[in-house]
C-alpha cells in the first residue's frame, strides 16, 4: 500500500519504518525541514535500538521516503497516518493543535479517496473533530464529492522496544465506522498480527479510550506498588517478596509491579492527566486515576526525602553521584524523568551533583540549565563517583546492574548508595561494606 505518515516523532518514525519493512511504500512527512534533511542523511532525532538500521535499509530499497511537504506524499497515498505530538497543556488536557493542523492541511489538499488514521494518542472525540475539519475544508474548496474515512488506531509501543512492539504487537486496535476502512486496515496489519494476538475492530470512541485506559492501568499498577513499598519500609517487609507472592496469582501477574522512583516518560504522566481531564469534562471525578497521579508525584521525591533525612536539610557541602537520567533504560528520553525531580530538589538544597547516563546527557543539559554551577556530567559511571558522598541510582541501565563494587568503594568518599530501582541485594551490599538504602525492602532512612 501507499502510505503517508505525518509527524516523525517516536510513533511516526517507527510506524513509517515498520510499514516499509513489511512491503509498503511510505512517505514520512515533517514540517521541520532540518529534521527531514537529517533523516535523509541517516541521522535520527531519537535513540531507538534497531531503528537506524531499519530506516537505512528501507531508504536504500526505495520503500521509505522523507518529505517536508505533505502534498507530494498525500498525492500518492491511500492511507494517511497522523502521528504528530499531543503534548500536555498546563491544565492536563492534551494539546491537539498539531493534529488539527494536519487535518486542515489534508482537507486543503485532498483530491482522491483517503483513509485518515489517527495514531497520535488523542482523547475521545478527536476523530470526530478531525472528520469535521477535513469535511469543512473540502466544502470550502467545493470538493464535497471527495470521500474519506477517519480511523482510530492507537499505538502501544514502548520506547526502547519500539520495533519489537510494533512488529509483534499484543494486539492491534482499530476503531472505525467504515467497513471498507476496516478491510484495508486488516490487510495492512495482516503480516504482523499473530495467532492469539488479535486485531480488534471496534467503534472509534472505544478505540480512542482503549489507549488511555491501558496506560492508566499500567500506571495504576506502578503507583499501587509504590504505595505498598512505602508500607513495606514502615513495617520492615520486602516489596520484592510481596510482588512475587502477589504476581504468582495468574489473575495478577508479575509485570509492571516493580516499585521504584516513580514512572516518567512521554506517555504515562500525560495520559493519566488527560484521562482525569476528560472525566472532569463529562462531570466525572476519576478518583483512582487522580490518586495514581498524586502517588507518582510523591514517589519521585522519595529518594530525595531519604537523602534529606540522612544528611539533614542543608546539603551545601555535599556532593552526589547520580546514575541514570533517562526515564527508563534504553532511551535518551528524559521527559518527566524522576531523575529531574531528584536533581532539582537536591540542587535546591545546595548539593552538587555529577550525573552520568549512557544516552541522555545532551538532553539533560538542555532541560536542567537552571542547575548550572551545581550540576556536572561525567563521561562514564565510575568517574561520576569521585569524591561523592553517596551514589544515587535512578535508572536501571544494564551497565549499572553488576558494577565493580571495589572500584566504587575506592572512588566514593564513603560507601553509601541510595538505589531508586532496587538493583542490588541489601545483604550482599552489607557484606561488601556498603551502606545501602533502597525502595520498599526495609532498608530506608
Ligand atoms: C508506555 C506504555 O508501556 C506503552 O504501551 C505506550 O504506548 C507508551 O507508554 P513507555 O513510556 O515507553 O511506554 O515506557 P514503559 O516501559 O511502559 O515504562 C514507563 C515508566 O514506568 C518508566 O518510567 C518505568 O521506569 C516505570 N515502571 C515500569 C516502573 O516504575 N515499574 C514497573 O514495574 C514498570
Amino acid at each position: 500500500m501507499k502510505i503517508a505518515v505525518v509527524g516523525t516523532g517516536y510513533v511516526g518514525l517507527v510506524a513509517g519504518a515498520c510499514f516499509a519493512e513489511i512491503g509498503n511504500t511510505v512517505w514520512c512527512v515533517d514540517k521541520d525541514e532540518a529534521k527531514i534533511t537529517n533523516l535523509e542523511a541517516g541521522l535520527l532525532p531519537i535513540y531507538e535500538p534497531g531503528l537506524p538500521e531499519m530506516v537505512a535499509k528501507n531508504v536504500a530499497n526505495g520503500r521509505l521516503h522523507f518529505s517536508a511537504a505533505l502534498q507530494p506524499a498525500l498525492a500518492q497515498a491511500e492511507l494517511c497516518f497522523i502521528t504528530v505530538g499531543t503534548p500536555p497543556r498546563a491544565d492536563g488536557a492534551a494539546d491537539l493543535s498539531q493534529v488539527y493542523t494536519v487535518a486542515q492541511e489534508i482537507g486543503q489538499l485532498l483530491d482522491h479517496h483517503l483513509i485518515v488514521v489517527n495514531k497520535s494518542t488523542v482523547p475521545v472525540g478527536t476523530a470526530e473533530i478531525v472528520r469535521s475539519i477535513i469535511a469543512q475544508e473540502l466544502k470550502r474548496r467545493g470538493q464535497e464529492n471527495v470521500t474519506f474515512a477517519v480511523v482510530s488506531n492507537p499505538e502501544f509501543l514502548r520506547e526502547g522496544r519500539a520495533i519489537n512492539d510494533f512488529m509483534r504487537p499484543d494486539r492491534v486496535v482499530i476503531g472505525t465506522d467504515s467497513n471498507e476502512a476496516a478491510k484495508i486496515m486488516k490487510e495492512l496489519y495482516q503480516p504482523i498480527v499473530r495467532d492469539q494476538h488479535p486485531l480488534l475492530i471496534m467503534d472509534i470512541k472505544s478505540a480512542e479510550l482503549t489507549k488511555y485506559a491501558a496506560n492508566a492501568m499500567l500506571a495504576t499498577r506502578i503507583s499501587f506498588m509504590n504505595e505498598i513499598a512505602r508500607l513495606c519500609d514502615k513495617v520492615g517487609a520486602d516489596v520484592n517478596r510481596v510482588r512475587q507472592g502477589m504476581g504468582a496469582d495468574g489473575r495478577i501477574g508479575l509485570q509492571f509491579l516493580d516499585a521504584g522512583a516513580g514512572y516518567g516518560g512521554s506517555c504515562f504522566p500525560k495520559d493519566v492527566k488527560e484521562l482525569i481531564h476528560t472525566g472532569r469534562k463529562y462531570g466525572l471525578e476519576m478518583a483512582i486515576i487522580q490518586a495514581v497521579d498524586q502517588v507518582n508525584e510523591r514517589q519521585k521525591h522519595y529518594l530525595a526525602e531519604m537523602i534529606g533525612r540522612y544528611f539533614g536539610d542543608n546539603l551545601a557541602q555535599k556532593k552526589f553521584a547520580l546514575w541514570g537520567l533517562a526515564f527508563k533504560p534504553e532511551t535518551d528520553d528524559i521527559r518527566e524523568a524522576p531523575a529531574l525531580a531528584i536533581i532539582r530538589s537536591l540542587v535546591h538544597r545546595g548539593a552538587t551533583i555529577t550525573a552520568y547516563d549512557p544516552q541522555a546527557i545532551p538532553q539533560a543539559k538542555v532541560a536542567l540549565t537552571g542547575c548550572g554551577g551545581r550540576l556536572f556530567y561525567a563521561e562514564n559511571k565510575m568517574a561520576a563517583l569521585d569524591d561523592a558522598d553517596a551514589l544515587i541510582l535512578v535508572t536501571e541501565w544494564q551497565e549499572f546492574t553488576q558494577p565493580d563494587f571495589a572500584e566504587m568503594k575506592r572512588r566514593l568518599r564513603q560507601p553509601l548508595i541510595f538505589d531508586g530501582r532496587n538493583q542490588y541485594d541489601p545483604v550482599g551490599m552489607a557484606a561488601l561494606g556498603f551502606e545501602y538504602y533502597c525502595i520498599g525492602r526495609g532498608y530506608c532512612v
